[in-house]
């Protein structure tokens, strides 16, 4: 008997109140209409915007219950982690669909598939883990697991999200796209897949004829993962206050909303950053000070490098005041919703200590 069965091995729960279903209903409304319609589709958000933490919503049971109603009870979601690949091989990659697949179907809440969920184990992940670059067997069997699933359940449908998919899209070989194709026409109407990515596909993979059937399947669809709401915010703070013991006041929680523009990362940084300062301290919730902490600094760096250097360019020039309103990176980032309409609708960016850290850079 194999000592490991990813069949038991559980994902990890949020310490602190859990987020009430409403939680990022912005993209989850029409992430789960795809879902619903078996539209593949992709979700474009810049560097630390809360995409991990969208998918760590909506695997729980009573959100999908929300959003796809019945249907929830015959819907399977599979989460794939891309940073978990160390090559971009297509073994690795179908490797990787099948344990996933298998793993989800030990802990669903689908009678007829948990029971089956031990013989998919040892007939067709072991055989495929038995042999490591065996490309066509993992195929294979990847396709034989879900066509098993699709029999067990005749109502099943099946999305695979795709985390941390950026990389993936650069460099897996052309085949798989192909491939992910294939599976899905061989099972139209009940099988998706959904991408998590920083940047969209015609940036990752410009050359689009060498992929065209499987862009195809997404192209339609693109969801914005933008900044947290106020009540995100609110949420998501009172998480942290009580996983750290360390309560804020209203008004603090609104500045911290007001001065991140609701960048989950940013308000992380912030809410760190207030646990080792003294409180009453005037410059506390001053951008400009703010921007030139470490931990804040270093978020608006990250955020800066997650975008396409056109997308740099732009917003550091937009910064500078050097407005170039029509220009392709800035519709880019409008789209990104990292450019909101303030005031009079004059756009701005969407988060001041953004903005002061870019001010703060030097030109060019
Ligand atoms: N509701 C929340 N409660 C506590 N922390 C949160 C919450 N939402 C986001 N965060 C934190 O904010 C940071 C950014 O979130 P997350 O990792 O989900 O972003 P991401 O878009 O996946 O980033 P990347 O582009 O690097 O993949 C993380 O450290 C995460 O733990
Ligand atoms: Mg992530």
């Amino acid at each position: 008997m194999n000592p490991i069965d990813p069949r038991q091995t559980s994902t990890m729960r949020e310490l602190g109140k859990e987020h009430d279903v409403h939680y990022r209903q912005e993209v989850l409304k029409p992430l789960f209409d795809c879902i619903k319609s078996a539209d593949s589709c992709y979700l474009i958000g810049a560097g630390s915007m809360g995409k991990t933490r969208l998918l760590d919503h909506l695997i729980r049971t009573d959100v999908q219950q929300h959003y796809l109603g019945e249907k929830a009870a015959h819907t399977l979601i599979i989460r794939l982690d891309m940073n978990r690949l160390s090559d971009y091989s297509e073994w690795e990659f179908y490797e990787l669909m099948l344990f996933n697949i298998v793993q989800v179907s030990g802990q669903c809440s689908i009678p007829e598939i948990e029971r089956k969920s031990a013989g998919f184990l040892q007939t067709f992940l072991l055989p495929v883990l038995d042999q490591p670059g065996n490309t066509l067997k993992a195929l294979r069997f990847l396709e034989l697991v879900i066509t098993n699933l699709m029999v067990v359940d005749n109502d099943l449908s099946l999305c695979l999200l795709m985390d941390e998919f950026d990389e993936a899209y650069r460099h897996l070989p052309a085949k798989v796209f192909a491939h992910l194709r294939g599976i899905r026409d061989a099972n139209k109407n009940r099988l998706c897949y959904a991408l998590l990515m920083r940047n969209p596909p015609t940036y990752l993979r410009p050359n689009l004829n060498e992929h065209e059937g499987f862009y195809e399947l997404l192209s339609r669809n693109q969801i914005a993962i933008g900044p947290y709401s106020w009540q995100d915010v609110r949420a998501m703070l009172l998480q942290l206050e009580a996983r750290f013991e360390y309560p804020l006041n209203e008004t603090a929680r609104e500045k911290i909303y007001e001065v991140s523009g609701g960048h989950p990362g940013t308000v992380l940084a912030l809410f760190t950053n207030m646990r080792r300062t003294v409180e009453g301290v005037a410059y506390r919730f001053d951008p400009r000070w703010l921007a030139k902490e470490e931990t804040i600094k270093e978020e608006c760096r990250k955020l800066l490098a997650s975008l396409e250097p056109e997308e740099q360019a732009g917003i550091l020039d937009f910064a500078k005041g050097n407005m170039a309103d029509a220009s392709p990176a800035i519709k880019a980032l409008r789209a990104k919703k990292l450019l909101i309409a303030g005031e009079g609708h004059v756009p701005q960016i969407f988060s001041p200590i953004f903005a002061a850290y870019l001010q703060n850079l030097p030109s060019g």
